[in-house]
């Protein structure tokens, strides 16, 4: 008896949960995300030059789940038309998408403009512009020039040069029709999977050391080109320019232990607050747990010094505040379980650094080992990120789930949306968080990195056997354009009640 009572009162607060807020406030946008790399494909075509994901994907195939590369991808660079016009369809109000630096200048330095990496962007830009969605532009999304990564990549402080000379270059090109940039998407990927681990390209796997020279340099590139737009275009273009930095959101295993509780902090200093600490705090600079675990494990390895060393007084000044919204990429959840080193960690490395050993046995699946479905995750980074950040605007940038191949009726994905996005409503409404705007990850299927194209996160599904590369949309089209027509949560009941729709999975 008391089992059915506990049953119905759980059951009566999931539809309390379900039936909660529904309605977006006046003035949040709705957009859709892609990258470059993911979709253009003419990889070798009208001058684009080779970046560090042709080089990997070509030279080591084994390294990507089903050996495919984005040689031609959705083909986006001829079909970008198509792209706009389903954009259209849905009725989103940006596009987020990012530039190939590799196709606007083949030698990643500026002695060489490629006329038609121009031509290209243009082309796209005014294919928004006659359909009223506004361009929400990422100068880098992981596709480095490879003759950049020849010299050292991001590990090189010249990038810093390099990357201020080629913003330089797309806010002058670009900047009459881009009122919103992003410098980097997700430095975590780049600076931790890139150069401390082979999970991205260029795979240099300096775990412990590459990573954090990686960060040194992002860090300080994203400021100069913050301030190169802040006091040199921003008076005549009047735009905005923000980072969009990736969380896995970490929560203590047992709410109720202490020690749980401050290792999950500690994790999330590693993991969001690397990036945003320097950026978004009134101190700046990386944060206190890291500097202070990173120096106490780089002693004990019997090192001079730490293998992350904090900025000086002026960086710490020049990179402080380089943000005018802080741009979120979320996807999951993970648990902290104890203190100690991870088993999965190398030695040196930025996970034997945060000293907690972690799990992703919570949530729902997805079709990428690392994609659990949590949504009051999602809820808990908010508030914190209001909390650690002075309450900052923030712009959801990237959210989404993945499935496999040929999935048409993706409930999965609806379902996972209408959870976040309630998650977001729920912040806004009862917390205050600011949340401006949402963007869902991805527009079509597209090459997941080195998932190839085995886990699918789009609105609708590519052949990537067809030449012609048609575009199916999935039934979650029909949930986000209903979605952004009324800006509130669809109440269809197809699409309104994710346990419904999980009981029909
Ligand atoms: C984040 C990345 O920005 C994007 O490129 C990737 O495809 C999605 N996450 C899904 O993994």
């Amino acid at each position: 008896m008391a089992n059915w009572t506990l049953i119905g009162l759980l059951a009566l607060c999931h539809t309390c949960l379900v039936a909660g807020y529904t309605k977006f406030p006046a003035g949040f946008t709705f957009g859709i995300a892609t990258a470059a790399h993911q979709i253009e494909g003419a990889w070798n075509v009208s001058g684009k030059s080779e970046n560090v994901w042709d080089r990997l994907s070509h030279t080591r195939p084994e390294l990507i789940a089903d050996g495919t590369n984005g040689d031609i991808a959705c083909d986006s660079y001829h079909r970008y038309q198509e792209d706009v016009d389903e954009l259209a369809y849905i009725g989103v109000d940006f596009y987020r998408f990012s530039l190939s630096w590799a196709r606007i200048l083949p030698t990643g330095r500026v002695d060489h403009v490629n006329p038609d990496g121009i031509r290209y962007y243009n082309d796209l830009l005014n294919a928004l512009a006659e359909k009223n969605i506004e361009p929400l532009v990422t100068l880098f999304h992981w596709d480095l020039p490879q003759t950049l990564q020849d010299l050292g990549g991001w590990a090189n402080p010249k990038m810093i040069d390099y990357f201020r000379d080629y913003s330089d270059l797309c806010f002058r090109e670009f900047g009459d029709k881009i009122k919103s940039w992003i410098t980097f998407n997700e430095p975590y990927e780049i600076c931790e999977d890139a150069y401390g681990d082979i999970k991205k390209a260029p795979a240099i796997d300096s775990h412990g050391v590459g990573n954090y020279l990686c960060s040194d340099n992002l860090l300080k590139a994203h400021a100069e080109a913050y301030h190169l737009y802040n006091e040199t275009y921003r008076p005549v273009q009047n735009g905005r320019i923000m980072i969009s930095i990736n969380s896995i959101w970490y929560e203590p295993a047992d709410p109720n232990n202490a020690e749980l509780v401050a290792l999950a902090e500690v994790a999330n200093q590693f993991k969001f607050g690397w990036f945003a600490h320097p950026i978004f705090t009134a101190e700046g600079g990386y944060p206190t747990a890291m500097v202070e675990n990173v120096a106490l494990q780089s002693a004990a390895e019997g090192l001079p010094k730490s293998r992350l060393e904090q900025f000086d007084d002026y960086w710490i000044q020049r990179i402080k505040g380089t943000s005018d919204f802080l741009g979120i990429n979320h996807y999951t959840t993970f648990l902290i379980t104890g203190a100690g080193v991870d088993p999965t960690a190398k030695d040196p490395s930025w996970l034997k650094d945060i000293g907690a050993v972690q799990t992703m046995e919570v949530g729902g699946d997805s079709a990428s080992e690392w994609l659990r479905v949590v949504p009051t995750g999602f809820a808990n980074l908010l508030r914190w990120c209001k909390s650690s950040y002075n309450d900052p605007p923030i712009y959801i940038t990237e959210n989404g789930f993945s499935d496999l191949p040929g999935t048409l009726e993706d409930y999965g994905r609806i379902s996972y949306f209408n959870e976040y996005l309630s998650e977001i409503l729920n912040v806004i409404y009862d917390d205050g968080v600011k949340v401006l705007g949402y963007t869902a990850w991805t527009l079509m299927d597209n090459f997941e990195w080195r998932a190839g194209f085995s886990e699918r996160f789009g609105f609708y599904y590519v052949d990537i056997t067809d030449p012609a590369r048609p575009r199916t949309p999935k039934l979650s089209v029909e949930y986000f354009k209903q979605l952004i027509a009324n800006r509130e949560l669809p109440q269809d009941e197809i699409f309104k009640d994710p346990a419904k729709i999980r009981d029909e999975l």
